[in-house]
């Protein structure tokens, strides 16, 4: 089974909105994905979601997220998933300095179009609503390559 790990900076807003997202596109293709997210930094360790992630969730795509648990990334990781992707530059540049020489997973910036996902944590419930359709094209997208 194929596994993907979405990362963000606190695991709270975007990455759990890119794990649903996955989650939503994998069940749709009727393919079986296992997927996860983590956060760069520690801040927010065992919070469940922002509020306005749990409802675009629900409302986009039927999914209750209230349950996840933020945690941070490890070095571990990279030997558990084939692909970890970062939803911004500096999350990319974080993890690359996590990252285990010669580890197997795939890293890369999720983006569609160039664009990556910037962060909402300051912005208003529009931004959380981008968000999803960033992060749902792009898991579409990477589903239909899977
Ligand atoms: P996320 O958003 O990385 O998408 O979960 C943020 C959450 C918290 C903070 C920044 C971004 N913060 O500074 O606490």
């Amino acid at each position: 089974m194929t596994s993907v790990l979405m990362v963000c900076l606190g695991n709270i807003c975007r990455s759990p909105l890119a794990e649903a997202a996955m989650r939503d596109a994998a069940t749709k293709a009727g393919k079986d994905v296992k997927v996860d997210s983590a956060g760069t930094a520690a801040y927010h360790i065992g919070k469940a979601p922002d509020p306005r992630s749990q409802e675009i969730a629900m409302e986009y795509a039927q999914i209750d997220i209230s349950h996840y648990k933020a945690r941070q990334v490890q070095a571990s990781d990279f030997d558990k998933f084939d692909y970890i992707f970062a939803m911004d530059d500096q999350n990319y540049r974080d993890l690359l300095a996590v990252r285990p020489d010669g580890s197997p997973a795939e890293l890369a910036l999720l983006c569609v179009n160039g664009v990556s996902v910037a962060d909402p944590y300051y912005g208003n419930i529009q931004d959380f609503k981008d968000v999803w359709q960033q992060v749902s094209n792009a898991c579409n997208m990477i589903v239909r390559n899977l």
